[in-house]
């Protein structure tokens, strides 16, 4: 039956840190900035997920948006959309988010913390907080026995920095022996992963990369950790690991900050260095924050578009495939409008 519905709330869910903790919904309504609030206590008691209720509250949540009465964070949402609708009780996208914990300290984001201090007192309270608040290992396991997770499902990692998770390699190698192979991990590359490499090999595991440089120096300042030569070292041993039937994506990924890596030169290199060094793809975006307080002025607009525009036309001719995030894509909008 065609209805109103929002295809993100009907499929997916979304592990987040403490803070935030689980929620239904993996976005932010783009016109109001609000995102889902955690699930409720009943839903979720922080160990184990009451499926029950979990599709009982969601289902509600659902016919409140079909009925025209959405609760205030879903009120114009994008993603609300005429579609056919099913109340199949299957998850088919998980954004995998509990830790924040990061080895890099780039300008531009707001949602990590410093990697922890064993020997702090507050080391356990701490790890709970922002390292392990649940055991998601186990969470994924109940949903696989109780049929919930569709066999397709996309495993989205992001964070925080994923491998800095003591668990990470046991959470992929668990992903991929029970026959996962949509996994697409974020990071920034510095730490290496065997069960990544596994992953590569078994045509299972996409990478999406944060460069954001094409240059040693101009990386140091936008990630504030010296990293460069180990992130293109670790992504080398990964391009290696390819068959010559992968198909999937080693996509390298560049956030623009206007002062700091704005130039037609750094991108240049980026492009060439991804090349060089084996990716299949490459992403462009500009800081969500500069979207939101730059009033759209045209010179930076303009500015902006042309980057784009270069880093398109070098990005073909390097025979890249590349892609424009939702912030760039918003800047040729606002330029047409
Ligand atoms: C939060 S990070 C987590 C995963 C991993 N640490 C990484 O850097 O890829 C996920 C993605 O969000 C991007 N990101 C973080 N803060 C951002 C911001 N303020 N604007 C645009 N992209 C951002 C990063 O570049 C990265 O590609
Ligand atoms: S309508 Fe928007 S805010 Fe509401 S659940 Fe869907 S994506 Fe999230
Ligand atoms: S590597 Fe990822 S999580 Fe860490 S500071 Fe950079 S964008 Fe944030």
């Amino acid at each position: 039956m065609q209805c109103k519905v929002c295809e993100n709330l009907n499929k997916s869910i979304c592990f987040n840190a403490d803070s935030i903790g689980i929620t239904y919904c993996t976005l932010t309504n783009a016109t109001n900035g609000l995102g889902w609030p955690k699930i409720s206590k009943e839903v979720f008691d922080g160990n184990k997920i009451n499926w029950d209720k979990f599709f009982e509250e969601r289902d509600k949540e659902i016919e409140n948006i079909k009925n025209n009465t959405p609760r205030k964070e879903c009120e114009n949402c994008q993603q609300i959309q005429i579609a056919e609708y099913s109340n199949e009780k299957k998850i088919k996208y998980v954004l995998l988010s509990p830790w924040q914990i990061c080895n890099s300290n780039c300008i531009y984001c707001l949602g990590h913390e410093l990697p922890l201090d064993k020997k702090s007192p507050n080391y356990m309270v701490d790890y709970k907080k922002v390292v392990e608040p649940y055991d998601i290992i186990e969470i994924l396991q109940d949903m696989i026995s109780k049929n919930i997770l569709d066999k397709d499902a996309k495993m989205d990692f992001a964070g925080g920095e994923p491998t800095l998770y003591p668990r990470f390699d046991e959470l992929i190698d668990f992903l991929l022996e029970n026959g996962f192979n949509n996994i697409i991990i974020h990071t920034n590359n510095i730490q290496y992963s065997k069960a990544i490499e596994k992953g590569i090999k078994k045509n299972a595991i996409s990478l999406m990369i944060s460069i954001d440089a094409g240059s040693k120096k101009c990386h140091e300042k936008v990630k504030r950790v010296k990293s460069f030569d180990k992130v293109w070292q670790n992504f080398k041993k990964y391009s290696k690991a390819k068959t010559k039937d992968y198909s999937g994506k080693l996509c390298t990924k560049y956030v623009i900050v206007p002062g700091i890596n704005d130039t037609e030169k750094e991108i240049k290199e980026f492009i060439k260095q991804s090349k060089k060094h084996g990716a299949t793809h490459v992403a462009l975006n500009v800081y969500n924050q500069l979207l939101n307080n730059m009033n759209y002025e045209e010179n930076l607009l303009r500015h902006l578009y042309s980057l784009a525009e270069f880093y398109k036309e070098f990005a073909v001719k390097e025979k890249l495939n590349y892609t424009l995030f939702p912030n760039i894509e918003y800047v040729y909008t606002k330029l047409l409008t």
